[in-house]
This record gives structure tokens, C-alpha cells and sequence, in this order.
């Protein structure tokens, strides 16, 4: 959210250092936990070859690392840029510090910044990506939050496969998580519904509310039926509209941050097959170009940093690139795969012309309105000292996927028929035929299926933890989540160090200006409905001297920002269609490296990126483990069967699972009890 000061670092900070050298037993230094026995590499030992080589440790990176090396004779090497995190676990794992001290401006963000946007005040936009082991699930605001059916059968139909229709898809989503219901307390105060049936009992990631609400919160649902928005008591379930209290990342055994290393990685133990070797950037993938119409990739290289030496690891069966929407089309680009005209310019020799790496890139857009508050916000109390465990684990939920006749009315199918005629290929950042055709397909999609069905134009969500000076204030933020707008990632230098250029060409298309001002135009309606505007005071941004459509869209463009949800930008669409990879995830031309992360989606979902990118990378291993292991893939009816596409798979589906499947990736109860006994729970947060 915009409300994450960027370079907001506050008194609160020595607060926390204090509280934590005064009892926090740091596990990391702790003599009982053996690093050795870890699978990150500290040592920076790893071996000559592996069978996978997995590019990104996060988000996705390392939940595929823990599902291929659940195969025993499977070898797994994943790659990470950024460091462990160890030294900023206590700012990672407390939920609160994700709006307070983050790791946002700091060594462990990318920190990329866009191009100039002209559409957006001419101004080079900030762009935080985890730098880290958990990639941006270590930093992000930690909505856990599904796209819609509607959304995820479009994507299917796209590519014309049932491995990511929306049944397909809500089992490995819901494999990836386990959900705990709030208390009793919690649910009342803040308003929460839910329907238990539509979440997983035994993954990785743990969803749940946080250990404390505040009133105002309780407000939300009543104030957005009462302006006539839907409000939903079952927002997983493949209808993610209306108003509701979304669930979180946070584990509420001790109210931490639920992230892809936690969740995937610390839980194992031991396993020879896997290493994970932090401080190593990626700078190519390396081909055997012997057969230049089936590229084989036989290693991939990387380097500690700018100026160290290069290293090389060999791989044996495939590499999987879990970037995430920079990081893939980047290293894809670095390594001679990418649009030929970007490749030559930058100096790169092109080994397979691949017109729509790093194209197609859509985001989400965001801004808010911000009032005075005479009620008790996240943001007060933290002033006013308090921090107890479940206090810390306060973070924003409130939302509200609202629908195009929620912000047009009457107005929408006329709307709908000028966006109709405004499909322009001046727009597209490419000549080539085949990414214009992928524009045009997204585009229809995202018109003909999207713009006037129940599925969020735009999601409202309430902010209650504002870092600036005032902490009596409240935001309610808009941000666009299916844009018309689209751009690309492109290399400007063969330096595999150096920034890629961004461009999402925010707001190139005004459609999205008139959907994002209608938003911030409802926000504003919001703040001055019942019940909740019994606690809103003036108006503090953009105030009264904003009121007319034009005096909206001038002021957006000079304040939106990203809502950190890029993607799309190496599409999973037919390769006369602009596209990336097949609907095995396999990139076209090479023989042997896959994506597998948010850049595959071809549409922009009305959701955070985090609950279907977990969804992505177990429907991923699965594809994987099918191919080359003859582990079974599991039918439309949830029943696993063998499948052998690799001729050398014969085993029975669950033959070569390794021991520790079940206890080690689920969590483990009898852990946290006896975390609890050791008195380990009590002096953590304090
Ligand atoms: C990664 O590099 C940083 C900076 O050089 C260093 O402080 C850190 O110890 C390294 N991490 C590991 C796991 O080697
Ligand atoms: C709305 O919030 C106020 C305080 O901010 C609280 O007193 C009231 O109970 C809330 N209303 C509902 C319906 O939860
Ligand atoms: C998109 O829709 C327009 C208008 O109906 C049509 O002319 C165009 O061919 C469509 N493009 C694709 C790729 O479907
Ligand atoms: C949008 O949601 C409202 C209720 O919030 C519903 O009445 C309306 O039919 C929905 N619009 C569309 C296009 O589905
Ligand atoms: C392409 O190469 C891969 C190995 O890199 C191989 O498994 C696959 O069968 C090859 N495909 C074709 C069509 O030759
Ligand atoms: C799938 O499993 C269920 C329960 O185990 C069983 O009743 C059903 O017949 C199975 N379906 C198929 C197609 O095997
Ligand atoms: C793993 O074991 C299975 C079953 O024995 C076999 O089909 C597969 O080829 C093996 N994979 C590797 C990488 O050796
Ligand atoms: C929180 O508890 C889980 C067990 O439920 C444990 O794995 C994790 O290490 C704990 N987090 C911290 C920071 O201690």
C-alpha cells in the first residue's frame, strides 16, 4: 500500500531494538539449532551439478524447492540475489514492522525505479521487490487474498489448459496454506465472516486475522452495504468481490510474519538434496547451442557481486526461473532470450528471438484519500507505546473489491462501449505482430470478460497504521486492478548488475484514469457514510480544492503509485500471441527452462499477488514432479494418478516421496507447544 512510508523509519525503531536485546533469544545464534543441518548454505559450499537450478529464492522459488525435494533422488540448487534476512529477522517477522520499519529503501529491496511516466506527472515511480530469501513475501503488506474464478478461467481459456482453470488452481491454493479462524473477540470486534470449508487445513503458509482490531475496523463491512457494495462472507471461494476482512500471512502461534522461507524452508529438516546458496545474482543462463530450434540450457552462471567473480554450477535436468516480474524476463534477456532489437542494443548476443520477454507488463496502480480521525488507529496506539505480541501483529485488512456499476452505475455499458472503440496499437511498446495480437488479446480480456462482470474494477481498502507526522489520521486507498495500460521490462546494458528499465506506462490508456478517479470519488462517499463517518474529520488529502472529474484526474496523475503487484511480463500465451512460456510453464525455443512465477499470469487479477503465486508454484512442482518422476497428477476430481510423459518414469505416484513430507512442510503443533514450554513464545515479541 501507498500508506508504507518508502523512507518512513520512525521512533519506533529503538523502541524495538530495545525490546528485543532485552530477552528475544535470536535463533540463528542460538547453539541447539545446528546451521549446517540447515539447507542455506552459509557456508557457501555448494556442489558442481544439481538436477534443478531454481533462479530467485522467493516467493515462489523456494516453495518449488521444497516440493521437488520431497523426491529424495530430486537435486535442487536454488539461487538468490539478496542475503539470508537473518540480520533483519526480528523487522521481517514482526507484522507491524511491515508499515513501520520495513525492509523497503533498504539493502535487502531491489529498489528499482520506473522510467519516466509522462501519463503520471513525469515522474520516475519507486518500485520495492524483495531482495532476500521470501522474495517480497518477506516485505509485503501480507494480504492474503484469492483472484476470482471468472479471472482464473480466463487465463485458462488463454492458454487453452485445465492446469489452470480455477478448480485446478483452488487446490494448490488451498495446499498451500493453513487457516486458523479468528477468536471469538477478534471475529466480533472487526466484523469478520468466513466459511472454513473454502480454505487448506495443512500447507505451509499460514493465514489467519491478527491478534488485535480496533473498532473502526468493525465499521467497514456495514459502511460499504450500506452505499449499496456487496458484502461477502465467503471471499475464497472463487468470488472475490464486495467488502470483507481479508486474511493475512501471519502465523498465530506467534504472531510472525508467515512468509516463503518460514513457511517452506525453516520448517524442514535436513535434506541432502537441497541447497540454498544466498548473495548469488544470476548473470545468464548457459546453452548448448547445438540445436538452435530446442536451446538445451547446461548451466547457469552467477556472481556474489558487481566486479566478483563469475561462478558456474551445472544442471542436469532443468533451470526454473522464479525472478518474479523483473527478475525473469531480466536474467531470460541477459541470457540471449528476448526481443532481438533490445537484445542487440544492449549488447547482448541474441540466442533465441523471443519478441515478448519482459512485454505485457501490467501493475497495479494506487493512491488514497486521507482524513483527520477522531477514533483510536494502528498507527496512534504504536505512538502512544503499545506493543504487546498481538498489538504487533495489527496490520490493515479491511478491503473491498468493487465492481464497475459500483463506481459507473447506470453509466456502464456505455462505458463499456468507448473502451471498445479506444483498442489502439499505438499504445503496444512493440512493433512485433506477435506481442500486438498478445495486446489485443489482453485487452479483449480484459474488456469483454472483466469490465463488466462482478469482479473488482478497483479494491478500496482501509489504512490505519499512517507512518507520517499525524498519526490521527486514516487513509482509504483505491488502487486499479485491471489496467488497460501495459508495459514492458527491457535491458539497456548487457551489464547483468545494472537496473533493467522499466516502463508500465501507467495510465498510457485514459480508461484507466476515469476507473482509478471513480474509485478515489467512492473512497471519498466511504469516509462520509454511516457508520463509519461518525469517526471522519476533515478531509486532509487531496481536501476540497479537489472536486471535478478534471481536478481528480490531474491530481492522480501526480500521485499514484504501485500497489506492488507487477506481473505478466513473460505471459503464459500461445508464441503467436506475444507469449512467453506454454502452458507447462516451458519457455518457447528452449528446451529446458521454465517460469514459474506472478510474470507467467497473462491478466492482471483483482487480488494480492501472494495467494496465487503459492497456487502457481505447487501447480509448477506438480507439472515437474509428473515429468520426471512419474509422481502422480492429481485429476479434475482431486485423485492422483501416474502419469509418465518422461520414459524413464515408471515408480508408483507416491514411491519416491521423501519421509518427511507431511510433518516437515505442514506446521508442526507439537513445535510451537513446545516453543511455548521453553517459554520461548512469552519473550519473543518483548
Ligand atoms: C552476504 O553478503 C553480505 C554483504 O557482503 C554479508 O554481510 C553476508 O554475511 C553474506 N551472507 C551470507 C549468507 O554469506
Ligand atoms: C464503529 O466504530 C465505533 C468507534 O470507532 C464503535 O463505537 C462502533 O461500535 C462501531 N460500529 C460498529 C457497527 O461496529
Ligand atoms: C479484439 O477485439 C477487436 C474488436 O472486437 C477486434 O477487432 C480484434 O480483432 C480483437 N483482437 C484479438 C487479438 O482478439
Ligand atoms: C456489482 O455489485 C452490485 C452489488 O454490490 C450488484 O448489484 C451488481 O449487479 C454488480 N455489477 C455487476 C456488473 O455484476
Ligand atoms: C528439446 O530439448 C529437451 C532437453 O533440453 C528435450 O527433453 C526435448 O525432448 C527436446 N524437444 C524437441 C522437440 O526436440
Ligand atoms: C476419487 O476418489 C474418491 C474417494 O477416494 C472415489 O470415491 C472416486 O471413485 C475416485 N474417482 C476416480 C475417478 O478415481
Ligand atoms: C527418482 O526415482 C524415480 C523412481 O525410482 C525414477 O523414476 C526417477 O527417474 C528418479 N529420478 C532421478 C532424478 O533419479
Ligand atoms: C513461530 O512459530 C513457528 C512454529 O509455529 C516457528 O517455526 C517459527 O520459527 C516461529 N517464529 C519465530 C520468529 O520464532
Amino acid at each position: 500500500m501507498r500508506s508504507i512510508g518508502l523512507l518512513a523509519l520512525t521512533v519506533s525503531l529503538s523502541e524495538f531494538a530495545f525490546a528485543y536485546n532485552h530477552g528475544h533469544r535470536d535463533i540463528y545464534h542460538d547453539h541447539s539449532v545446528n546451521l549446517r543441518k540447515r539447507n542455506i548454505r552459509y557456508d557457501g559450499q555448494i556442489e558442481d551439478s544439481y538436477d534443478f537450478v531454481i533462479v530467485g529464492g522467493g516467493t515462489a522459488g523456494l516453495a518449488i524447492a521444497a516440493r521437488l525435494t520431497e523426491d529424495s533422488n530430486t537435486t535442487v540448487l536454488v539461487l538468490e540475489a539478496g542475503d539470508t534476512g537473518d540480520a533483519v529477522a526480528d523487522r521481517i517477522n514482526t507484522p507491524v514492522m511491515a508499515y513501520y520499519s520495513g525492509l523497503p529503501g533498504t539493502s535487502y529491496d531491489w529498489a528499482y525505479t520506473t522510467v519516466t511516466q509522462p501519463n503520471a506527472g513525469g515522474r520516475n515511480l519507486p518500485w520495492p521487490r524483495g531482495k532476500v530469501l521470501g522474495g517480497s513475501s518477506a516485505m509485503n503488506g501480507m494480504y492474503h487474498i484469492r483472484p476470482s474464478k471468472l479471472e482464473v478461467d480466463a487465463w485458462s481459456s488463454l492458454i487453452g489448459s485445465d492446469k489452470w482453470k480455477w478448480d485446478s488452481m483452488f487446490e494448490t491454493m488451498k495446499e498451500s496454506e493453513t487457516f486458523t479462524p479468528p477468536s471469538s473477540d477478534i471475529q466480533a470486534e472487526a466484523g469478520i465472516q468466513f466459511v472454513a470449508s473454502s480454505r487448506g487445513t495443512n500447507g505451509p503458509v499460514h493465514a489467519t486475522y491478527p491478534g488485535f482490531t480496533l473498532p473502526v475496523v468493525g465499521n467497514w463491512t456495514q459502511t460499504l452495504g450500506n452505499i449499496g457494495v456487496a458484502v461477502n462472507d465467503d471471499a475464497y471461494n472463487g468470488d472475490t468481490y464486495g467488502a470483507f476482512i481479508a486474511t493475512s500471512s501471519i502465523n498465530p502461534s506467534n504472531w510472525t510474519r508467515s512468509y516463503a522461507r518460514s513457511a517452506y524452508i525453516d520448517s524442514l529438516p535436513l535434506r541432502a538434496n537441497l541447497a540454498i546458496l544466498p548473495n548469488a545474482t544470476v548473470t545468464r543462463i548457459i546453452f548448448d547451442s547445438s540445436n538452435s530450434n530446442n536451446l538445451t540450457a547446461t548451466g547457469v552462471e552467477w556472481a556474489a557481486y558487481s566486479g566478483a567473480a563469475k561462478q558456474t554450477v551445472s544442471v542436469k535436468k532443468e533451470v526454473i526461473l522464479a525472478g518474479g516480474a523483473v527478475g525473469s524476463p531480466h536474467v531470460l534477456m541477459l541470457s540471449g532470450v528476448g526481443p532481438k532489437d533490445v537484445l542487440q542494443a544492449a549488447g547482448v548476443a541474441v540466442q533465441v528471438d523471443l519478441p515478448g520477454v519482459g512485454q505485457h507488463l501490467q501493475d497495479h496502480i494506487s493512491t488514497a484519500v486521507t482524513f483527520k480521525t477522531t477514533t483510536d488507529t494502528a498507527a496512534s496506539l504504536h505512538a502512544a507505546g503499545q506493543n504487546s505480541p498481538a498489538f504487533l501483529s495489527f496490520i490493515n485488512s479491511a478491503t473491498a473489491y468493487v465492481n464497475i456499476t459500483d463506481l459507473l452505475g447506470d453509466f456502464a455499458p456505455d462505458f463499456k462501449t468507448q473502451v471498445a472503440s479506444q483498442l489502439s496499437t499505438s499504445l503496444v511498446p512493440s512493433t512485433d505482430a506477435t506481442v500486438v495480437k498478445g495486446y489485443e488479446t489482453i485487452y479483449n480480456t480484459t474488456l469483454n470478460t472483466f469490465l463488466t462482470s462482478p469482479v473488482g474494477q478497483v479494491e478500496i481498502l482501509l489504512a490505519l497504521t499512517n507512518s507520517g507526522t499525524d498519526s490521527n489520521v486514516l487513509q482509504i486507498q483505491a488502487a486499479l486492478q485491471h489496467p488497460f495500460s501495459q508495459g514492458r521490462v527491457y535491458i539497456t546494458s548487457n551489464d547483468p548488475f545494472a537496473q533493467p528499465a522499466i516502463d508500465p506506462q501507467y495510465l498510457s490508456h485514459n480508461a484507466d484514469t476515469v476507473i482509478l478517479r471513480e474509485g478515489l470519488k467512492l473512497a471519498r462517499k466511504i469516509a462520509g457514510t454511516a457508520p463509519l463517518s461518525a469517526v471522519i474529520g476533515d478531509e486532509v488529502t487531496p481536501g476540497p480544492s479537489v472536486s471535478t472529474d478534471d481536478d481528480w484526474d490531474s491530481w492522480l496523475a501526480k500521485n499514484i503509485g504501485t500497489e506492488f503487484h507487477p506481473s505478466c511480463s513473460c505471459a503464459m500465451l500461445p508464441l503467436e500471441q506475444g507469449g512467453v512460456v506454454d502452458e507447462n510453464l516451458k519457455v518457447y525455443g528452449l528446451g529446458n527452462v521454465r517460469v514459474a512465477d506472478a510474470s507467467v499470469f497473462p491478466v492482471s487479477f483483482a487480488a494480492h499477488l501472494q495467494a496465487p503465486t503459492y497456487g502457481l508454484a505447487e501447480q509448477a512442482a506438480k507439472i515437474i514432479r509428473a515429468t520426471y518422476n512419474g509422481v502422480g497428477w492429481p485429476s479434475a476430481s482431486g485423485n492422483s494418478t501416474s502419469t509418465s510423459t518422461s520414459s524413464s518414469s515408471s515408480a508408483s505416484p507416491t514411491q519416491n516421496r521423501q519421509e518427511d513430507h507431511n510433518g516437515a512442510l505442514s506446521l508442526s503443533s507439537s513445535s510451537a507447544l513446545a516453543l511455548a514450554a521453553a517459554g520461548f513464545l512469552g519473550s519473543l515479541l518483548l
